[in-house]
């Protein structure tokens, strides 16, 4: 789902000219993707097997900015939700190995969370829901240099 997210969400910026905002997006899709291979990886490594399903479609497109990084921050605070209930489960039968393996994904969402929230107090810094059009210039430019 998250790669679906940033790729929808990242379409729909650079179609309303915000190419800095599109390029972070494209490229977290592709980060976000990574680490769905890194879980099919793992399961094969342990001999299972890995079985890939249909992956829902994306919301529909936010309505401005503040919209977007809102619906993304959370999509990630579900998924760290949803890390944390494998971790349980790790725990409670005793699966040392996936344990360890998932603490990977702990420490990951603790950074993907921060990023979205330091996205969002640029945000409200640079005015909030109306964004003059000069610092939508600069924050776009800024995003598209940042590290996804
Ligand atoms: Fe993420
Ligand atoms: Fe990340």
């Amino acid at each position: 789902m998250l790669p679906q997210l940033y790729l929808s969400y990242g379409a729909w910026a650079e179609n309303i000219g915000l190419s800095g905002v599109a390029h972070f997006l494209f490229a977290h899709s592709l980060e976000e993707r990574t680490h769905m291979t890194k879980v099919m990886d793992y399961i094969l490594s342990c001999g299972s097997a890995a079985t890939i399903t249909a992956i829902g479609a994306p919301p529909e497109n936010p309505d401005g900015l503040n919209a977007c990084f809102q619906s993304i921050f959370e999509h990630e605070a579900n998924n760290t939700k949803s890390i944390a209930k494998v971790v349980k489960m790790a725990l409670e039968e005793e699966d040392w190995a996936t344990f360890n393996f998932m603490q990977w994904f702990v420490k990951e969402q603790v950074e993907e969370e921060t990023l979205v929230m330091n996205i969002q107090n640029s945000l409200k810094i640079t005015g909030g829901a109306k964004v003059p059009g000069e610092e939508l210039y600069t924050f776009d430019k800024d995003m598209g240099k940042l590290k996804a």
